[in-house]
């Protein structure tokens, strides 16, 4: 099948977030250079970072104007120089830049294969979501059967792989959510939801663990739910693993970390991850495929808007308004 040399695509324009995403139908069909690959993008998944690099808050973000998205499912139709082990009609996910568009490019070493008998738009989040749930878990908070385990923002894209992997891993899970969330955060099988738009989230967590704190804290908030965050993890051995921002930023001092919060703070971003430990990367991977073969991760069904209603789909996210995985159909 030919390629076109110009494809329907987003196009972020302004610092001032979702709004001025815009559909344009002119943008050129990238050309996977050495090591890369050309892919026909079926669904493009949705992630908080899109929203974040749209008000230009995400550290290194592409600069306005650009083509948005970060994640694309869909079938390989080109092969830059070099690529070996990677087929032309082979279906893969891969994670790049210019995901919201017909056509993208992503590094070879940056796909994945859509397991056999999933669709395309199921496995939207398997590398952005699952892997740095499970990198938060497991390597990083190195979460063990029988601790407790505090998920924020539990009903969102990586909130519910994270809830589900933990209760896999034998962890009690105490989640938070909006209200209108706490029913999916429950299905997924978490002991315990929060209300933390209205409820104090360190006394609900000191009660529900008889005063001692979580063992492990998944941190995405940040802004004031950051400081609860550290209140309610355990004196001492506590871990707080640090990855978002929704909320905004929000610091902890040295004196603090000596006199107030003797606890484990811990920075992920899973870019940093796969290129400084591409080990730790492989070992996910390969976890996160046991866990699709053993039935944990199941195919996801996210919600899908058309490409032309990206820019509402952003702001639904940016406006707490969404339940689970996004995706755009270009
Ligand atoms: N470091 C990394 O490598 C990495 C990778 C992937 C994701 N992340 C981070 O992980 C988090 C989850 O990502 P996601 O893509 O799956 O998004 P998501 O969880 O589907 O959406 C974000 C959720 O955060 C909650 N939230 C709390 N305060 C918020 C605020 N002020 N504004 C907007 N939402 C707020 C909302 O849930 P409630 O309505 O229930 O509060 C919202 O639905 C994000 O912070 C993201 O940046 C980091």
């Amino acid at each position: 099948m030919s390629i076109p040399s110009i494809m329907r695509a987003l196009q972020q324009t302004t610092r001032n977030g979702p709004q001025d995403l815009r559909l344009i139908d002119n943008a050129a069909v990238p050309t996977p250079g050495p090591g890369e690959v050309l892919i026909r993008v079926a669904f493009a998944g949705i992630n908080f970072a899109d929203t974040m690099q749209t008000r230009g808050t995400y550290y290194n973000g592409p600069e306005a104007p650009y083509i948005a998205g970060l994640e694309a499912a869909g079938e390989i139709v080109a092969l830059g120089e070099g690529v070996s082990g990677l087929e032309l009609g082979a279906r893969v996910i891969g994670a790049g830049y210019g995901a919201f568009a017909e056509y993208m490019v992503v590094p070879a070493a940056a796909v994945v294969p859509v397991p056999a008998g999933w669709g395309d738009e199921q496995v939207l989040g398997v590398i952005i979501n699952w892997a740095t749930a499970l990198a938060a878990l497991k390597p990083l908070g190195r979460l063990a059967a029988g601790e407790t385990v505090l998920i924020h923002a539990a009903a969102g894209g990586l909130g519910q792989a994270a809830v589900k992997m933990a209760k896999h891993y034998g962890a009690t899970v105490i989640a938070t959510a909006s209200p209108g969330k706490h029913e999916t955060v429950r299905a997924l099988g978490a002991d315990h939801v929060i209300d933390y738009r209205n409820l104090d989230v360190t006394a609900e967590v000191l009660r529900l663990t008889g005063g001692k704190g979580a063992d492990l804290v998944l941190e995405s908030v940040g802004g004031d739910t950051f400081g609860a965050s550290l209140a309610a993890a355990k004196r001492v051995t506590g871990r707080v693993v640090v990855f978002g921002a929704a909320s905004g930023e929000a610091a902890v001092t040295n004196w603090e970390l000596i006199f107030k919060q003797q606890i484990h703070i811990i920075g992920l971003h899973i870019s940093e991850l796969i290129a400084s430990a591409p080990e730790i990367f492989g070992e996910l991977m390969t976890e996160l495929f046991a866990l699709m073969d053993a039935g944990v991760y199941t195919p996801v069904q996210p919600t899908v808007y058309d490409l032309a209603d990206g820019s509402k789909a952003l702001a639904d996210l940016e406006a707490r308004a969404t339940v689970g995985k996004l995706a755009l159909r270009p």
